[in-house]
């Protein structure tokens, strides 16, 4: 895992695989600190008008990834913010190298089935999230699980499983963290 600088945290930026819950839980940080929260994946939409999924449709992953990137560099600018980033940000090794100079990373854990769950669950799912793999669906989740966890692995300062504990208890931890990272 990553270490930290010893000065004051700046930014919390989350990572984690999708419906691990990066979103609500960067609010609820933001909301206790008093700080600004964004997500990167909203960010990028509003910006280019059209959804992740029209982009990955009309363009494909690679392009994707490129205005993934640039709007990463973007959003770590501002300080005293907490960012929500895509699963997939970690792909990359200068997202990695940017996400670790920008504050304190959070990997936001849950095992498999619960990420599935929780995305079954989301009404956005259809609609917002395209299809990374051929396999959809649990099969897809524990394929990227295993390609991604040694990246996000490496960009965090710590780790916060997610499974059973709800969004508010995740947030009271990692505020807690700030501190002490
Ligand atoms: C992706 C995750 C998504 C979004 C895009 C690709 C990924 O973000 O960036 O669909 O590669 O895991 P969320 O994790 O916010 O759903």
């Amino acid at each position: 895992m990553a270490t930290m600088t010893h000065q004051p945290v700046q930014r919390i930026v989350l990572i984690g695989a999708r419906g691990a819950g990066k979103t609500t839980v960067a609010r609820l940080i933001a909301e206790r600190l008093d700080w600004s929260w964004i997500d990167a994946d909203g960010y990028l939409e509003s910006k280019v008008q059209r959804t992740i999924r029209e982009i990955f449709e009309q363009e494909g992953e690679p392009s994707f990834r490129m205005l993934e990137a640039l709007a990463l560099k973007e959003l770590l600018v501002p300080e005293k913010r907490v960012v929500a980033t895509g699963g997939g940000v970690v792909l990359d090794p200068t997202n990695r190298a940017r996400l670790r100079a920008a504050g304190l990373v959070v990997w936001l854990t849950a095992d498999a089935a619960t990420l599935w769950q929780r995305l079954q669950a989301d009404r956005a799912t259809p609609l917002q999230r395209p299809a990374l793999t051929n396999r959809g669906g649990l099969a897809e989740i524990e394929e990227l699980l295993a390609a991604r966890e040694p990246l996000y692995r490496e960009c965090a300062n710590c780790i916060v499983d997610t499974s059973s504990l709800p969004p508010n208890a995740v947030a009271d931890r990692i505020v807690s963290m700030v501190g002490s990272c």
